[in-house]
């Protein structure tokens, strides 16, 4: 596709309907369904009280109800958000996960023009798969996610199984001074290294929230790692916790929950049976690093419901397509650091760094000029990435528009599961198998903002 960089030309197409919404929107199924009415996203910034000393300014966030709203969609249903830029920065959105046209997936310069100040654009797509995915802009990220602007997506489809309760929980971390109001958003020698954590840790902007759930219940507790930077490794304590599903696909085969690491952009579905006791707490925990952190509980109320987990149907399938590994095509990738320094300038923000590179070329992504991409693939034709890391730290690398599936690491023994984000271990060697159907130019970064902007991003192009 052309790559259009002047503000006017993109504005011109806008109106000529290129981005436009359209009356009818055509679903995957073939038949055209009314538009519906758009959820209205004004990004604005606010206040929030994240800590005890008082609120944090400079907040940003979607509409005025503190935390950006969990977006609820239908699969195979259109749906519709209309932005609306009250920062006084440029935005857009992208919407982590979902398998939907090009032109709906919030990449400035690539996919869409960036949105002005009070300026609007209208997202209107059709999620193909049910689960729980997120929202984030694709503009100056480090700034706009890392000030709050990260929101949970979920997918509904009818013919997933029954729950007693739902919680979603929003993970992520602010950097907070003393004073609760925000500090230098990275250090450059973290950048280089694992990123830079924030300093106060919230679940849903709150600092170790308690939800109520029916006691002896099934509860569906959706989580979604927003961070910029952390790395989770999750534990459920005085529950039984069952991974149902990861990053937005039911896992092959359920698993209970002992000690799973993910990473910024990873996403879980738990099936907690909570205990029969009035008042007794299962408390979700981060236990990476040195002292285990309370992230959430969820507290029993009422009689026990006496559920049990194996009851529990099957979560309503994707169809992702299948990959035909006989005849897919190997793309290497090479994740390590650069010492070249080229940053770019963008009005989607630079961090004046360059410490990352995707087959040693540097690219900070959301620029107007962008490197060439990785490969061409061919619509409709199978692909392998061969993704190896050779650096000593770990990368969640995202694909936009696809998911893959995974087919072999060369250190640990791997789940088949489908998803649109792996987190690479140092050294290790991985196989990512998909099929190119989705036409356009998709973005492949680290989701550890800090790499990604200081050079581990790169795109492939579908044609
Ligand atoms: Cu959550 Cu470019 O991605
Ligand atoms: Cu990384």
């Amino acid at each position: 596709m052309p790559l259009l960089t002047r503000r006017n030309l993109l504005k011109a197409s806008a109106v000529a309907g290129a981005y436009g919404v359209g009356i009818g929107v055509a679903s995957k199924f073939g038949f055209a369904e009314a538009a519906p009415e758009p959820q209205v996203l004004k990004a604005m910034k606010t206040q929030a009280a994240l800590t005890e000393v008082g609120p944090t300014k400079d907040i940003m966030t979607w509409g005025d109800q503190g935390m950006p709203p969990v977006l609820r969609m239908a699969r195979g249903k259109p749906y519709a958000a209309k932005l609306t830029n009250t920062l006084d920065e440029p935005t857009t959105i992208h919407w982590h996960g979902l398998r939907i046209d090009n032109r709906m997936d919030g990449v400035p310069f690539m996919t869409q023009p960036y949105v002005y100040t009070n300026d609007s654009f209208d997202y209107n797509f059709t999620p193909p798969d049910t689960g729980t995915f997120w929202y984030h802009p694709h503009c100056n990220t480090l700034t706009q996610m890392g000030h709050g602007m990260t929101g949970v997506i979920v997918v509904e489809d009818p013919a997933d199984p029954v729950f007693d309760a739902e919680v979603v929980l929003n993970l992520r971390d602010w950097r907070l001074g003393g004073d609760g109001q925000f500090i230098a958003p990275f250090r450059p020698r973290d950048a280089a290294k694992t990123g830079t954590y924030g300093t106060v840790r919230t679940a849903n902007w709150h600092q170790e929230p308690q939800y109520d759930a029916p006691s002896g219940g099934l509860v569906r507790l959706r989580i979604a790692v927003t961070d910029v930077t952390r790395i989770y490794s999750l534990k459920m304590e005085g529950a039984e916790a069952t991974v149902i599903a990861i990053d937005g696909n039911p896992v092959p085969k359920r698993f209970p929950l002992e000690l799973l690491q993910i990473g910024p952009g990873q996403r879980l579905d738990l099936a907690v049976r909570m205990p029969d006791n009035e008042g007794a707490v299962a408390t979700l925990e981060d236990i990476r690093g040195t002292n285990p952190k309370t992230l959430a509980s969820l507290r029993a109320t009422g009689q026990s419901l006496k559920r049990n987990a194996g009851d529990l149907g099957a979560l309503a399938a994707n169809p992702v397509p299948e990959a035909d590994l006989s005849s897919a095509e190997k793309i290497p990738l090479l994740l390590s650091a650069t010492a070249e320094n080229a940053p770019v300038d963008s009005i989607c923000g630079t961090l004046g760094y360059s410490f990352w590179a995707i087959n040693k070329v540097p690219w900070p992504g959301d620029t107007p000029d962008p490197t060439a991409p990785l490969a061409e693939l061919k619509q409709g034709k199978s692909y392998i990435f061969q993704l190896e890391n050779v650096t000593p730290h770990l990368h969640p690398i995202h694909l936009h528009g696809m998911s893959f599936k995974v087919i072999s690491s060369s250190t640990r023994e791997v789940m088949p599961i489908v998803s649109d984000t792996y987190l690479i271990q140092p050294d290790e060697k991985v196989q990512l198998a998909f099929v190119a159907d989705n036409p356009g130019d998709w973005l492949l970064h680290c989701h550890i903002i800090e790499h990604q902007k200081t050079g581990m991003t790169s795109y492939v192009r579908v044609v």
